[in-house]
Formats: C-alpha cells, sequence, structure tokens
C-alpha cells in the first residue's frame, strides 16, 4: 500500500493575476451562462455584433432537433468572413503581425501583418476566380503547415468558395476519396512538406490521387521545398507564378450567414468519412467568441495553437477564431522533437507565446523527457495553457501545469469536436477552479445533458452518454451531399438531442469528465478514427478474410490500434505478412492509421446473428482477460479462449 501522503492539491482554483484582469470572472461566468440558456435568442443576438456584418440579421435563431433537423443562425444577416478575419482590421492594425510562422528548421521563421495578409489572400482569390472557381464550389487543400494553407482559406471563403482541407498525413487514396465525394475541381498544394527535417511527397501524392479524380481540372503548387516534381501542362501550376500575374485587390462577396463555409471530412463509426459541413456567420461567431474567452486572449498577445490546419482545431484556433479577433496567432510546420525536443518552448520563448494550445499526446511524449528540457528555457511570457483532442490524464495535467506553466498558468481543457465548430466543454481561466482530467463547465450557450442507453435522461452525479439539448452557433449544419446521415447519426441515437459519441461522468460540482468514444470510433494521438475505415482497408488485401479493430491503452498515443487479422483459407501467418498488411494500411489511409498490434485470429467471437462482439476484442486487447463477461450468447465460445491465448502468448 501507498502511505506517502498525497499533497497534490485536486482542485486549482483561478490564480489571481489572471482572476483580476480575465474577461470573464466566476461570477460572471455565472451570470451570462444564466443569460445564455435563458435567452438565447437575446444573448447570441448581443453576441453576433462581434462581427460585421453587410447586412445586419433581425432573425438570431431558428433550429429543430426533430424530424428532418435544421439548424440556422443569424439567417437574415449577410457578411464575409474572410473581410472580417482581415479587412476590418487594417484600420488600426495593419503593421501588427497577423501570422507568425515557425518553419520546420529553427533558422526560418516570418511575420505576416494584416497588411501583407490581405494583399496575400486578395491575390490568391483572383487566381482561383481566374481558374473558374465561383460562389459555392469547392476547393480542396492539401499543404504542410505553411502560410499559404491560411491565404488559400481566406481566399476561398474571401469570393464564396467552400474549402474542404485534407490533412498532409492522409494517403493518395484517402485524398481521392475526398475530392471526389465534394467534386472539388482545383486543388492546392505543395512540391513537399517539410516535418522534423524529413520530406513529405505532396504533389506526388496528389498527383496519383489527381489520376484518378478525373474532375479536377487544375492544380496549384506551392514551391516549399524546391524538390523535383513531375509536372501535368495544362492542369499544374505554380503558385507564386499566378498570383504574380494577377490584381492584389479582390472585393470580398456578399455571403449569407448560412452559406457554406468548409468541408472538413471525419471519422465516424461506419462508413467513410464524412463532411462536415459548417457555416458563415453561426460559425466564425462562436470560433471568435470561444477563442476570446477560453484563451482569455487580450489584444497583442502572442497566441500558439499548434495543430495542424488539416484538423478542425487547426481551422477554428488557428485561423478563424484569432483572425476574427484581430490576434496574432502562430504557425508552426515542425514537430515537437526536431530539432530536439525542447523545441516547443524554445518557440515561446523565441516569440514571446503568452498562450499555448496543444493536445494531450504531446505533452505526455515531452514529459518522458523529463524536466530538463523545459526547465532550461524561460517561458515567462506564458499565461495560458490549453488541452485539446483527448482526455487529459491527470498525471499529465499536473506535470503540464507544474513543469511548463510554473504553476501560475491555467490550464483550459478543452472538450469539443469537428462537429462542434468549437469550444463546448471547458474552463474559462480566470472563472473556473480547475480539476485535473475535467473538461469542467459548458461554454456559454452549451447545454449538455447526459442520458443513459434508453435515453433516459440522467440527473445530478452520473456517468453515460453525453449529449447537448439545444444548438449553440458553431454547430454544424450538415454532412455534405447527405443531410440523411446527418439525422441518423448525430440525432437519431437519443431523439431531439445531438449525442456527441462520448461518454462522461458528472460529479458533484456538476464538473464534466469525457470518459472517451462509446461509438466504433479511435482516437489514436488525438486523431479520429473510425475502426470501420481500418478494417475495409485490410479486408481489401488479397490474403485478408477478416479484420476487427479496436482501441486499446496506450501509454503515448491515449490509444493505439490493435487489428485481429483472419487470413484467407491457405495463408500463414508471418511477420513479413504481418509487415505488409501494416504497409497496405498505410498506402490505403494514410501513416496515421498504422496498426499498432496485429493479432492473427483463427476466428472472431461473433453473436450467432454474425455480429462482431467487440466488448470482447476490446477487453483482449487491453489485456482484461479476467474480464471478459458474458460469452455466453456467442455463436463459438472456443473463439475467446484461442485469441486470450494467442495474445499472452505474445506477451
Ligand atoms: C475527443 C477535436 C476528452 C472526444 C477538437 C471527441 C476530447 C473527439 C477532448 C473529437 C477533451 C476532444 N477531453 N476528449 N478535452 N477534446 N476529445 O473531431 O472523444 O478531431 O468526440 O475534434 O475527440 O475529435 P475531433
Amino acid at each position: 500500500m501507498n502511505t506517502t501522503p498525497n499533497t497534490t492539491p485536486s482542485t486549482f482554483p483561478p490564480p489571481e493575476a489572471v482572476a483580476k484582469s480575465a474577461w470573464v470572472d466566476a461570477e460572471g461566468y455565472t451570470r451570462m451562462y444564466e443569460q445564455s440558456v435563458k435567452d438565447p435568442e437575446a444573448f447570441w443576438g448581443e453576441q453576433g455584433k462581434r462581427l460585421d456584418w453587410i447586412r445586419p440579421y433581425t432573425k438570431v435563431k431558428d433550429v429543430s432537433f426533430t424530424g428532418d433537423v435544421h439548424i440556422r443562425w443569424f439567417y437574415d444577416g449577410t457578411l464575409n468572413v474572410s473581410a472580417n478575419c482581415i479587412d476590418r482590421h487594417l484600420a488600426d492594425k495593419a503593421d501588427q503581425t497577423a501570422i507568425i510562422w515557425e518553419g520546420d528548421n529553427p533558422a526560418e521563421s516570418k511575420h505576416i501583418t494584416y497588411r501583407e495578409l490581405h494583399e496575400q489572400v486578395c491575390r490568391l482569390a483572383n487566381v482561383l476566380k481566374a481558374k473558374g472557381v465561383k460562389k459555392g464550389d469547392r476547393v480542396t487543400i492539401y499543404l504542410p503547415m505553411i502560410p499559404e494553407a491560411a491565404y488559400a482559406m481566406l481566399a476561398c471563403a474571401r469570393i464564396g468558395a467552400m474549402h474542404s482541407i485534407v490533412f498532409g498525413g492522409f494517403s493518395p487514396d484517402s485524398l481521392r476519396d475526398r475530392l471526389v465525394d465534394c467534386d472539388s475541381h482545383l486543388l492546392i498544394t505543395a512540391d513537399e512538406g517539410l516535418r522534423g527535417g524529413r520530406k513529405v511527397p505532396l504533389k506526388k501524392n496528389a498527383d496519383v490521387a489527381l489520376a484518378a479524380s478525373p474532375n479536377v481540372r487544375t492544380q496549384l503548387v506551392v514551391r516549399r521545398t524546391g524538390g523535383a516534381v513531375d509536372w501535368t501542362e495544362g492542369r499544374d501550376f505554380w503558385y507564386d507564378e499566378e498570383i504574380a500575374k494577377v490584381s492584389a485587390d479582390c472585393p470580398p462577396e456578399e455571403m449569407s450567414a448560412e452559406d457554406p463555409l468548409f468541408i472538413l471530412y471525419t471519422s465516424g463509426s461506419t462508413g467513410k468519412p464524412k463532411g462536415v459541413l459548417h457555416t458563415t456567420g453561426g460559425y466564425l461567431v462562436y470560433a471568435s467568441m470561444t477563442h476570446q474567452y477560453v484563451f482569455d486572449y487580450k489584444p497583442g498577445e502572442v497566441y500558439w495553437c499548434t495543430a495542424d490546419v488539416g484538423w478542425v482545431t487547426g481551422h477554428s484556433y488557428i485561423v478563424y477564431g484569432p483572425l476574427a479577433n484581430g490576434a496574432t496567432t502562430l504557425m508552426f510546420e515542425g514537430i515537437p522533437n526536431y530539432p530536439s525536443v525542447s523545441r516547443f518552448w524554445e518557440v515561446v520563448d523565441k516569440h514571446n507565446v503568452a498562450i499555448f494550445y496543444t493536445a494531450p499526446t504531446a505533452i505526455r511524449a515531452l514529459m518522458r523527457e523529463g524536466e530538463a528540457p523545459v526547465k532550461k528555457t524561460s517561458r515567462k511570457s506564458l499565461r495560458i495553457l490549453g488541452s485539446v483532442g483527448e482526455p487529459i490524464n491527470p498525471e499529465a495535467w499536473l506535470w503540464y501545469n507544474r513543469v511548463v506553466g510554473d504553476e501560475r498558468c491555467p490550464i483550459v481543457d478543452t472538450f469539443w469536436q469537428t462537429e462542434t465548430g468549437g469550444i463546448l466543454i471547458s474552463p474559462l481561466p480566470g472563472a473556473t477552479t480547475a480539476k485535473p482530467g475535467s473538461a469542467t463547465l459548458p461554454f456559454f450557450g452549451v447545454q449538455p445533458v447526459v442520458v443513459d442507453n434508453d435515453g433516459k435522461l440522467l440527473e445530478g452525479e452520473t456517468e453515460g452518454n453525453l449529449c447537448i439539448a439545444d444548438s449553440w452557433p458553431g454547430q454544424m449544419r450538415t454532412v455534405f451531399g447527405d443531410h440523411v446521415r446527418f439525422v441518423q447519426t448525430y440525432f437519431s441515437t437519443f431523439e431531439g438531442k445531438y449525442f456527441t459519441g462520448d461518454g462522461c461522468r458528472r460529479d458533484a460540482d456538476g464538473y464534466y469528465w469525457i470518459t472517451g468514444r462509446v461509438d466504433d470510433v479511435i482516437n489514436v494521438s488525438g486523431h479520429r478514427m473510425g475502426t470501420a475505415e481500418i478494417e475495409s482497408a485490410l479486408v481489401a488485401h488479397p490474403k485478408v478474410a477478416e479484420a476487427a479493430v479496436v482501441g486499446y491503452p496506450h501509454d503515448l498515443k491515449g490509444q493505439g490500434i490493435y487489428a485481429y487479422v483472419t487470413l484467407n483459407a491457405g495463408e500463414h501467418p508471418s511477420d513479413e505478412l504481418r509487415k505488409e498488411l501494416v504497409t497496405w494500411v498505410r498506402k490505403e489511409i494514410g501513416p496515421i492509421a498504422t496498426p499498432d498490434l496485429i493479432q492473427w485470429a483463427p476466428g472472431l467471437p461473433k453473436t450467432r446473428s454474425g455480429k462482431i462482439m467487440r466488448r470482447i476484442l476490446r477487453k483482449i486487447a487491453a489485456n482484461e482477460h479476467e474480464a471478459l463477461g458474458d460469452t455466453s450468447t456467442l455463436a463459438d465460445p472456443g473463439v475467446v479462449h484461442d485469441l486470450v491465448d494467442s495474445r499472452m502468448n505474445r506477451g
């Protein structure tokens, strides 16, 4: 038994210095939250004014979570997102840095002012127009973390085209699926990306994808590394050459609040990734407001979110939220451990970062390297720390607080999703007493409810499925091209409520503790993946008969990918085949879907109706052999023993 007294506090009130100057204090949170849920129309009607509208809205909210489900906010207003993120700051911030770009190589960085941002975005917008892109069209972006990624997003927004960003870690096949699904005619990519000193062959991947996407007529290529690339005349154009040919003036398109802004593909429990669609007005109001309050952003501060723009965090909290607020946002091309494990903190010192927002997986990886690489840096500019993407284990939270934040920086553990557009549950730095591991309390206007598996509302201290009872402006509006799937995925499990897919616990103080996905989505290093996608990649291999994929606890990644594979008759398990399957999945989906463990399974546990019992596979993968539960409903209980035996023999 551990007899050492536990002296670590379990609650962390806002440091006085932060609370005194914060946008919102404890009393303010309670008051504003009450108003936001009692009278959402009045609350959001007021908040919507944080944007510049071309035609001001008179209608605030029109929402139904039942029937065919519709969600509209500020819906008779018109505006332009790029004008809100750029033009309106030119009067007083033209020479302020909008984007600090820090290259993979520490010797490379640059500052882009709001004036420069304006010029770059206008030029690219004119190039897009010249290439035939019109309002409502889709443009796909497959870029590394370079300023052109932000220019491309804002240029689309400027002319009313929707962007669809595909993370650079996705394979050509995944890129092609996304190009085809939203019928993009134009792709923006780069010759190569650069991460941790290694080159990523983006143009090469894109060329493979384009060979199977006949509707893409134009490819704009940013020169990043200068590496050799193949070229298709008439289709491929150098970005720098094209922007030099056009005017630096491009008036913003007047968009309705409910016109689409972007599509972002994300994984669900079934089928192919779905195109989450966000619209213009509500999304930007919500991204801007959450960025200001959750990070307590103050004018002049340098703010850094380490996500990639290929994920929603990069959309809302590198580009749209911060730029709508006239902030200085840092964009980092590299990785946390290159050239050394002090890199994050060196960048903090180099650029005087005040607010730092990262993922638990990065914190855990750096924690493993000990305190010295952190402590040799100053970090005195830091004021607020944030976490996103997966539950943060209390040990990592405490380390982040003590070692990185020197116990003076509040941590905001922000829970949200691609679908939610912005942060749903999080502390506010000057208002909320934190508890390590808890995302704490809902943001303004967000009404979390906990239900049991039958949809019964659970009150008070409880545990169950996390739903949201009413809409907030940043919520997704539909699945691109498939509204039925939207309704089925999010509003039919628990009738009339938005279902997050996450489980949670609510404690006696009303704090929320997210316990992880309750569906077949796994979260690997903060990246969301559908087990069904990985399974269908595996069974596409000629030697594989059947596959079942589950998540299992992984020290660094949060969850690892565990694949059970049944081979075709006549095929034999071998280490070579294991390697071949890993390579295969990387090719089919991308390196982020690399299986961590493959276990050969002569048979999979199935119910008599043929459904794979994943609950059992999860337990075996987690080495919880004692807790397999009832296996009597299985068609052949013997397969479980075989699987357990071979799991144990692997050690
Ligand atoms: C998980 C990322 C616990 C959750 C913004 C959710 C979290 C999924 C947290 C969405 C958090 C995100 N604590 N779990 N603070 N933040 N998650 O769409 O399971 O990539 O459903 O959006 O990540 O992942 P997505």
